[in-house]
């Protein structure tokens, strides 16, 4: 048969195009978007856990979210993939974000799952945005084989070239196993709710057929295991409303990217003057006080947002405000340890210096430090390879650094809190400071040796020598007059001072030679 002699004339009367398939149309649309596992949903809440999308109406903005491939259809069978992916505001301000789902197929990671991912994180570096992921999945797509691995490459790639150029922020609020984890563990700022989170490499029945030991989930890889053992979280919550609440308080405190100022306010001047501060720290050196009391005196209205609160607690480290403008406070906690720095306290705030440089954050390094935590366990476990970290991470700072000396700062630890010799700029001491290679009892003891054991009284002998010491070496202007510190001050007039100080290095540039990459001690 010829076209011609074909029967172009319709069997039925064609539907027109009129409204109502328009209608039609949008109501297939509507059934698309509220589809959704009802049982998995109601399982889910049973847990304690939010649907991915109700975490997102916590973390961003009301109405902001703007999602992506919202239909991309992976090999779930569901009607979309495990993820929630797209861009939205955080005190209108944007970010890049993206929530697994578990309700479709526990939140499993296969290549469609995995390139929605990549999209995002390809936007948010093509912004300048941060990156906020949202965990909660099994792990790689037991189905989808290697296409899955694959995929998780991919993000591992993007989080390691996004590092240094935006935020990158992880929240794990359900499982989150295998290699997984290393998508929280190579964030700048990892979160964790208690009970219903876990990260672990290899779960407890594989610990149980390999090691014999028995462990529950939260026992392996809970909250609070990561958030004071193993430091991988850095901030535990109990539930996901103040957790996503707290995402939202750190965002306000992060540059949008590494070319950008983190966001100031104006802060009125007129409240220099900190009467109280004085008090809050006892002469001795040796006794024990809170250094969060001296951080919230110096800080505008008291506020400060502890990173690591629960991990290696004989150092500080808090992102604050200053004046409006964002600073990194570092500081030695005498209440725990007696402040001494130890392999975790060194890998903790060398981390955190790290972030602060990298994202032009300024430097404010509060001094009280006996010295390294000495013994067996401490350098079988690297301590001089750790503490190595800080001090490559204060060397290679090159944002405004000040150093205020509170009272004692003994030996290599005095050389690693940002000394001058490391390339502090501004170096403030209180009157009470002790700037020495070690307090003068265990300096007597060493130096005077013979002496003591052949002295009638060597008690006597001992004190005597030790006030020549001190009265010689660890006097306040001792270091003041060879030019290491650049001024001693009232501690009344630690917060006039510190503002002072970063207003002078506000402008500061350093360039270094190029180079490929330094080699940290890692
Ligand atoms: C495919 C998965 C899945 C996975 C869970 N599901 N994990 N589907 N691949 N990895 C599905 C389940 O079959 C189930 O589907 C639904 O998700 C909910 O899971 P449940 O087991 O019912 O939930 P729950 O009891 O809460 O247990 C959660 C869980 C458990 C602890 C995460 O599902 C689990 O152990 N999953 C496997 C974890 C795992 O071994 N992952 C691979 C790790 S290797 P239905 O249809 O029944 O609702 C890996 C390598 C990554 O991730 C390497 C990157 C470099």
């Amino acid at each position: 048969m010829s076209i011609s002699e074909m029967d172009f004339r319709p069997a039925v009367r064609p539907t027109p195009r009129s409204v109502r398939s328009l209608r039609d149309r949008r109501d297939e649309l509507t059934t698309r978007v509220a589809l959704g596992n009802r049982d998995a949903v109601a399982r889910q809440h049973g847990l304690g856990k939010r649907t991915a999308r109700e975490r997102l109406e916590l973390l961003l903005d009301e109405g902001s979210f703007v999602e992506l491939e919202m239909f991309r259809r992976g090999t779930t069978g569901a009607h979309t993939d495990g993820v929630v992916a797209g861009s939205g505001t955080v005190d209108g301000r944007r970010i890049f974000v993206y929530a697994q789902d578990f309700t479709i197929s526990g939140g499993s990671l296969g290549a469609a799952h995995a390139e929605k991912i990549h999209k995002v994180m390809d936007l948010a570096v093509a912004t300048g945005s941060p990156i906020v992921s949202v965990n909660d999945s099994g792990g790689a797509r037991i189905q989808e084989g290697v296409m899955a691995l694959h995929g998780y490459g991919g993000i591992f790639r993007r989080q390691v070239e996004a590092s240094g150029i935006v935020p990158q922020i992880a929240v794990v609020l359900g499982p989150c196993a295998g290699g997984a984890a290393y998508s929280p563990a190579l964030a700048d700022f990892t979160f964790m709710v208690r009970d219903t989170a876990q990260m672990y490499l290899t779960g407890p029945d594989v610990v149980a057929a390999v090691s014999g030991e028995r462990v529950t989930h939260n026992q392996l890889g809970g909250a609070d295991v990561h958030g004071s053992l193993s430091g991988v979280a850095s901030f535990v919550h109990d539930d996901e409303e103040s957790c996503l609440a707290d995402v939202r308080y750190l965002l306000s405190l992060l540059p949008a990217n590494n070319m950008e100022p983190p966001p100031a306010y104006p802060h009125p001047a007129g409240d220099e003057l900190r009467p109280a501060l004085p008090d809050l720290v006892p002469v001795e050196p040796n006794q024990p006080y809170d250094i969060r009391g001296v951080i919230a005196e110096v800080v505008d209205d008291g506020d400060f947002l502890e990173v690591h609160e629960d991990w290696a607690g004989n150092v500080v480290c808090a992102l604050a405000r200053l004046g409006g403008e964002v600073v990194g406070i570092v500081g030695n906690q005498p209440l725990v340890l007696a402040g001494v720095l130890d392999t975790a306290a060194s890998q903790k705030a060398a981390r955190f210096v790290r972030f602060c440089d990298a994202f032009g954050i300024p430097l404010v390094t509060l001094v009280d430090v006996p010295g390294f935590l000495p013994g067996t366990d401490q350098e079988y476990g690297g301590a001089i390879r750790h503490g190595a970290k800080l001090l490559y991470a204060y060397c290679e700072a090159s944002v405004p650094r000040v150093q205020v000396i509170l009272r004692k700062a003994y030996g290599g630890a005095y050389i690693v809190m940002d000394s001058r010799s490391i390339g502090c700029d501004l170096s403030l001491a209180w009157p009470t400071n002790e700037i020495a290679v070690m307090g003068a009892e265990a300096a007597v003891n060493v130096v005077h040796r013979k002496e003591l054991a052949a002295s009638a009284d060597p008690d006597e002998l001992r004190a005597t020598l030790i006030a020549a010491y001190s009265e010689e070496l660890v006097h306040p202007y001792y270091a003041a007059e060879r030019g290491l510190v650049d001024d001693v001050i009232d501690p009344a007039q630690t917060r006039a001072a510190v503002l002072r100080g970063l207003a002078m290095l506000r402008d500061k540039r350093r360039r270094a030679p190029a180079r490929k990459h330094g080699n940290v001690p890692l």
